[in-house]
């Protein structure tokens, strides 16, 4: 494997791998160990993968610092069309990790499968086996909860339109607790098969891939991929809450204020999907054990924050944003300090 560290501004560390293809992101890892998924995606370029490395690095220290959890974030991204021989690129990177000695814990994200996970896991201590799909879904269902008591005085989904985009690992699971809490529930995933397997067992109505993101409904819920909710799309939204699981679902941060000046309510995406991260950040301090009043807790956070919004005239991301600044000292004062 051929590393080179490359220095990027506001990150800790972060690095290229030629074998296997991608990159190590670690936004914060000096103070406490950088946690965050391995993603294998095809990318248009290297430039793009480094970019989504650096967002999703950032998202993760967002998360842990809006729950006040004592760790960083980073990320690992790897170039699905370059990787060659699976395995070996999966050891490959597994040894990367286990030699930054506990400064990044990874896990599974988009592209990279259990299996996957139990292979890393026979090269490196640093690396969780868990799947964070459940706990994801209840912190964006319990997100949505207190959006919608925020928005319309009730938490209550009976009757309320729920749009999801996605339906993988953690759309499916949103959609089943919607239709279990009452709500009517529009689904659309570019993997037919998915739709097919989930209507199966559950009343929801299949969307075309391209509408489902401009359907009327209470809730928008994107659940696929980051950068759907582009700025210069925002005026085709007809939801009156954006609530999701997928990371980074703006194209850029100011994204929101252009959906605040709209009505739209934006719950951030590192608050609302940020179960996985409560849960394993727990598992890290206190050991194995029943988190889900911890995960619940996201929602309270999430009323917290769209009231410190409106109190100050900002969107929910700004509010979320002062929130995690206060928490997460710049790059500069990290090193001094280290
Ligand atoms: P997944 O791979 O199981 O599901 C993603 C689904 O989205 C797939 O069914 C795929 O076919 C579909 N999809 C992809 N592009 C699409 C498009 N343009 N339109 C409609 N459908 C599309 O992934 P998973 O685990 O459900 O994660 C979903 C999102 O949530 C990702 O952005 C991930 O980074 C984020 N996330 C996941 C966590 C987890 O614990 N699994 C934790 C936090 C965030």
């Amino acid at each position: 494997m051929w590393v080179t560290e490359v220095d990027v501004p506001n990150f800790e560390e972060v690095y290229r791998l030629e074998k296997p293809p991608g990159f190590v992101a670690l936004h914060r890892c000096r103070r406490a160990p950088a946690f965050g998924g391995t993603r294998i995606r095809a990318y248009a370029s290297w430039d793009e993968a480094l970019h989504d490395a650096l967002r999703l690095a950032e998202a993760m220290t967002r998360k842990y610092a809006i729950n006040g959890l004592p760790f960083g974030g980073g990320k690992a991204v790897l170039i699905q069309q370059e990787l060659g021989d699976r395995a070996t690129a999966l050891r490959t990177l597994a040894d990367f990790v286990e030699s930054l000695g506990g400064r990044f814990i990874t896990g599974s994200d988009l592209g990279v499968t259990e299996s996957d996970v139990h292979l890393m896991a026979t090269r490196t201590a640093y690396i969780e086996c868990r799947d964070g799909a459940e706990a994801t879904s209840e912190s964006v269902f319990q997100a949505i909860r207190a959006a919608l008591d925020f928005c319309r005085g009730s938490d209550s989904l009976r009757n309320r339109t729920v749009a999801i985009q996605g339906v993988g690992a953690v759309g499916s699971r949103l959609a089943r607790k919607c239709v279990e809490a009452g709500a009517r529930v529009l689904v659309a995933d570019t993997d037919a098969d998915r739709v097919a397997t989930l209507a199966a067992t559950l009343p929801v109505s299949d969307r075309a891939t391209g509408e489902i993101l401009r359907v009327r409904a209470d809730v928008l819920a994107p659940c696929a991929v980051g950068g759907v909710i582009r700025s210069d799309e925002t005026d085709t939204l007809r939801c009156e809450i954006l609530c999701g699981g997928a990371n980074n679902i703006l194209d850029r941060d100011d994204t929101a204020d252009l959906l605040e000046a709209r009505g739209i309510v934006y719950v951030p995406d590192f608050l609302a999907n940020s179960g996985a991260a409560v849960e394993g950040a727990w598992t890290q301090l206190a050991g194995a054990g029943d988190y889900s009043p911890q995960i619940a807790a996201v929602g309270t956070r999430v009323r917290q924050i769209l009231e410190d919004a409106r109190r100050a005239h900002v969107s929910p991301l700004a509010a979320a944003l002062r929130t995690v600044a206060v928490t997460v000292p710049p790059v500069s004062s990290a090193h001094r300090d280290a």
